[in-house]
């Protein structure tokens, strides 16, 4: 069987890296490479450990976004990516990259979109004072977690004076979401609505 080739890209700490490392494992889908925009990410040795090629593309060695992202793209196509993942990819790649990925960029976010999109989700979500919080898993388009929602979980906020307990909280379920759409991705049950390219439509995974 050939397998689904994908790409994940982050700027971190990488755990969701690492939950897709692990999920994915002797599964069809294959991570073919892990591209960080910080030569320091945590996520770039996990890939190391899990012997996953790498590449670091960071605007601090190549400040013009385009040519940054220009590259970052090139690299991609030579491994005959399928889906980019952005895995904790902390900035905003260019309309060209898009452009040249359309509908083939996911994202995980942790906060029930639209709301709270952008950096500080969870603090903005605590500071609101919301009593429902959640994740989503996005396609990416040209606007801040602004595309087509794929995946998204929701669970009652318990108050908690430490922030940390409750980033590990959303974590557990990102850990979960992100695999879990890449799968439907990969098996072919993930389609946009041709009425209305914003609702993404998903066979369900039972
Ligand atoms: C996650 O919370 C993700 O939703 C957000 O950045 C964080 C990255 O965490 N976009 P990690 O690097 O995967 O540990």
């Amino acid at each position: 069987m050939s397998s689904f080739r994908i790409a994940v890209l982050v700027s971190g700490e990488g755990s969701n890296l690492q939950a897709l490392i692990d999920d994915l494992r002797d599964s069809e889908v294959e991570i073919v490479g892990v591209g960080s925009s910080r030569a320091d990410a945590r996520g770039l040795q996990r890939a190391e450990a899990a012997g996953i090629e790498t590449g670091v593309f960071s605007l601090a060695e190549e400040p013009d976004r385009a040519k940054r992202d220009a590259a970052l793209a090139g690299w991609l196509e030579e491994r005959h990516v399928e889906l980019v993942v952005l895995a904790g990819f902390m900035e905003l790649l260019t309309p060209d990259f898009i452009a040249r990925f359309a509908g083939r960029i996911l994202n995980v976010h942790p906060a029930l979109l639209p709301a709270f999109p952008g950096l500080g989700a969870i603090e903005q979500a605590l500071e609101h004072g919301v009593k429902v919080a959640g994740v989503t898993v996005h396609f990416v388009d040209e606007g801040v977690d602004s595309g087509p929602i794929v995946l998204q979980e929701a669970f009652e906020l318990p108050y908690h004076p430490g922030i940390s307990t409750i980033r590990e909280h959303f974590h557990e379920v990102e850990h979960r979401l992100l695999p879990r759409a890449v799968r439907l991705i990969a098996a072919g049950r993930v389609s946009l609505d041709p009425g209305n390219p914003r609702v993404v439509l998903v066979e369900s995974d039972g």
